[in-house]
């Protein structure tokens, strides 16, 4: 493992990490460790003691964050520096939620002031809707809000819309649409009356294919329902930085609310992409969200590191990632409405970090990003933890539960949670030969049984993962964890002096999917691609001939 060698600290950092005992030693040379390394933070709690560190590596890592020059890059990014320096860009998301001066302005426009007219903005249709003020083509107040968009401007508003479902206000019901497989859109039509449904176009761009042809389409299955191009302003408005595109869809500029350059499209839950959170949980609940994530913000411009919860979670992979080899990253939420999670931060984490130069062009020459991944507990433990205790790879994860669920179901929820709390404590203890022995023998097999089976089940242990708890999934809560894990990334992405906030490599498979599209709709364009692509290419045009 090369580590981060263009670091002082490195050489001490991978000796010490090399040093460190394995966990179950840890856990027993310190009995309060449990305590010791557990932190709380905008209604999170963390418990991390279950990594390999001590108080050598907490200092270890603050000797990192030094040496990355860490304070000095997020107190940049707050002031809405162009951080973002590929697309010549600030990075204010943390804005959106009132964490950022009010006096910081980007292109001669003072941020927070367009922020709170947007809010404002969104409460206003939001109340126009719950009032049954806003009517379709034919008079009838929309019943059904259908939010189309792709990547940022939908994996957010879906996993917070489905995690708050106990605070969904039911005055209008909320879905969306992504995918460009007509299916997507077919099905939610499917249950859905042209009259009394409202489309948004949630694109940041206005030119990504997905969200415009699936906002055709809906234009198109409005207009066969009667509606003429004027009414469509009564069935759809826009959030977009493109206005001007947006007019030209048909979607008249006082129906479309802001987006900006400032605001990348995976942190932009907290802007108007939100909207479709906010018309399901109301515009207070949609504010307690931006609360819980500035309470995180505050809590990340101010703590130490030794105390950070995103610093030290992003440390904490870092020492996995470049020390150990861990390529990839297990979010284990054990809570049903937290199930959308793992994607989400899929997107955040990869797109922002999946990384291969650094800030000035030269060749990372170690791992970045890890692969996110994960489901909700239980499931997962019925599909893939057996990986987790016994495969080959080192993989951190991430267990969260709220203590309290919404549901009040008998034992369920401690059952849930006693599921959520032995996973980590099994993939931290492990089970040894002796003990597989002893147990099989106990069983009452035979020395031959006992000596063929007992390999089979030791667990090798000394897995590493944190454990973060809430009182309850809220806004609240919900706002701070999120926000949590995109401080985590920005500071992995400092660390590895990437730039978190383009997204370059996404660019080359939409211009060249364009070319495939040309040649699979027109059959007399030449097959000059590679041998593959023109072979796969040939075979679509066989099938639409049949
Ligand atoms: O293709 C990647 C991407 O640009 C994401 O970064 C973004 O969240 C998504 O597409 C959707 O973009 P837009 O909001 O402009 O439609």
């Amino acid at each position: 493992m090369t580590g981060l060698t263009r670091y002082p600290c490195n050489d001490a950092l991978a000796q010490h990490l090399d040093d460190l005992p394995d966990l179950k030693t840890l856990f027993r040379q310190d009995p309060s460790r449990g305590e010791r390394y557990s932190l709380d933070a905008a209604g999170l709690t963390l418990d991390y003691s279950k990594n390999h560190l001590n108080e050598q590596t907490l200092a270890l890592f603050a000797r990192l964050a030094e040496e990355a020059g860490l304070e000095g890059k997020i107190k940049a990014m707050f002031k809405g520096q162009p951080i973002n320096h590929t697309e010549g860009r600030a990075v204010l998301h943390c804005a959106l939620r009132g964490s950022v001066d009010s006096d910081v302005m980007v292109d001669g426009v003072k941020v927070s002031q367009e922020v709170s007219q947007t809010l404002a903005k969104m409460a206003t249709f939001v109340d126009s809707l719950y009032q049954g003020r806003w009517l379709g083509f034919t008079g009838k107040a929309i019943t059904d809000v259908v939010s189309i968009g792709i990547g940022g401007s939908f994996l957010g508003p879906k996993i917070v819309t489905e995690a708050l479902k106990p605070f969904w206000q039911r005055k209008v019901a909320v879905h969306y649409v992504a995918n460009i497989d007509g299916a997507a859109l077919a099905d939610k039509l499917a249950g859905l009356d042209p009259q009394t449904t409202l489309f948004i176009t949630a694109s940041k761009s206005f030119g990504t294919q997905e969200t415009l042809s699936n906002s055709e389409s809906a234009r198109d299955w409005l207009k066969a329902a009667g509606a003429s191009f004027e009414d469509l302003a009564k069935h759809f408005v826009a959030v977009t930085a493109n206005v001007p595109k947006a007019e030209a869809f048909g979607i008249a500029a006082q129906n479309c609310f802001p987006m900006w350059d400032w605001v990348g499209g995976r942190y932009s839950l907290w802007s108007a992409i939100g909207l479709p959170i906010a018309l399901a949980i109301g515009m207070a609940n949609f504010e307690a969200l931006l609360a819980g994530a500035r309470d995180m913000d505050q809590h990340f411009v101010s703590a130490p590191i030794s105390a950070n919860m995103p610093a030290l979670m992003a440390l904490i992979g870092v020492s996995y990632i470049n020390y150990q080899g861990a390529s990839s990253h297990a979010l284990l939420p054990y809570d049903h409405g937290l199930r959308a999670l793992p994607g989400y931060v899929q997107q955040l984490d990869m797109e922002s970090n999946g990384k291969g130069c650094h800030q000035d062009g030269s060749a990372i020459s170690h791992l970045t990003g890890p692969v996110i991944w994960g489901a909700e507990g239980t499931n997962g433990q019925h599909a893939f933890h057996q990986l987790l205790h016994q495969g080959k790879q080192l993989i951190p994860a991430d267990f969260i539960l709220p203590l309290e669920s919404h549901y009040k179901l008998g034992r369920h929820h401690a059952m849930l949670a006693s599921n959520c709390f032995a996973q980590s404590q099994a993939l931290m203890q492990g089970k040894t030969l002796a003990e597989a022995q002893g147990e099989l023998r106990q069983a009452g097999l035979g020395e031959a049984e006992v000596a063929a089976l007992a390999p089979h089940k030791v667990m090798p242990g000394n897995r590493p993962s944190n454990t973060l708890l809430m009182d309850k999934v809220t806004p609240q809560t919900l706002g701070a964890l999120i926000a949590l894990y995109e401080h985590k990334v920005l500071v992995q992405g400092l660390i590895w002096d990437l730039n978190s906030f383009d997204q370059w490599g996404v660019e080359l498979g939409k211009v060249l999917g364009n070319a495939v599209l040309d040649k699979l709709e027109d059959q007399s364009q030449p097959l000059d691609l590679d041998s593959s692509t023109n072979g796969l290419i040939a075979r679509f045009r066989q099938q639409q001939q049949k």
